[in-house]
């Protein structure tokens, strides 16, 4: 019974925002979504994991969309390089990702199918980078994929760094003020 109040009282107080602990997990090809996720990291005091898989997508040409597109379109799993990172100091979890073929990019569903039970029972937030549409449904998908109703915290930016300007930076701004609340 006192276990269960002790549980309680700390699950609130993090809800007000007293030591949360906040992880941005992100997969950037391109260098869209890191841009965010740095300046996130500095706006919400967040630490970020950065998801490299072992077989690098290329990022040139025809074979940037072939390969990719196939590999989102397939659900696939790729191989990430070790990370080390322990969930359990972590209240929060925020997901970067660019939009593939309509869907969140692979290595994001390797890292949440690696860690499942270890992420069970956080808050989640979400953002994707794209460069015209597909954005609402990709974050529909993970959400899907997490097995969760839905995030607290949403955004979708276009092509936040290959074409900043003051909207862009204001939009990534209201995102971290959303964050904070
Ligand atoms: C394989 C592939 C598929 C893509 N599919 C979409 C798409 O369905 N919709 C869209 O708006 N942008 C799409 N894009 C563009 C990226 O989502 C967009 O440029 C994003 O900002 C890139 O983020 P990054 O720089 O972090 O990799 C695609 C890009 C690649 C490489």
């Amino acid at each position: 019974m006192y276990g269960e109040f002790v549980h309680l009282m700390t699950i609130q107080s993090k809800r007000e925002g007293e030591c949360m602990k906040t992880l941005i997990v992100y997969y950037s090809l391109e260098g869209n979504t890191q841009y965010v996720a740095d300046k996130v990291k500095e706006k919400v005091d967040a630490d970020t994991l950065r998801l490299v898989p072992k077989k690098a997508y290329s990022d040139k040409g025809f074979a940037k969309f072939f390969w990719g597109g196939k590999s989102a379109l397939m659900a696939e799993k790729p191989e990430l390089e070790d990370y080390n990172v322990d969930l359990s100091k972590y209240d929060r979890i925020i997901f970067g990702f660019p939009v593939w073929a309509g869907t969140f990019t692979p290595p994001i569903r390797t890292f949440i199918e690696d860690n499942r039970k270890a992420l069970a029972g956080k808050r989640f937030s979400a953002y994707a980078c794209m460069a015209g549409s597909g954005g609402e449904k990709a974050i529909n998908k993970l959400a899907q994929f997490l097995e969760i109703p839905g995030f607290e915290a949403t955004s979708i930016f276009v092509d936040p760094k290959a074409s900043a300007n003051a909207e862009k930076e204001a939009q990534i701004n209201g995102f971290c003020v959303a964050l904070n609340q």
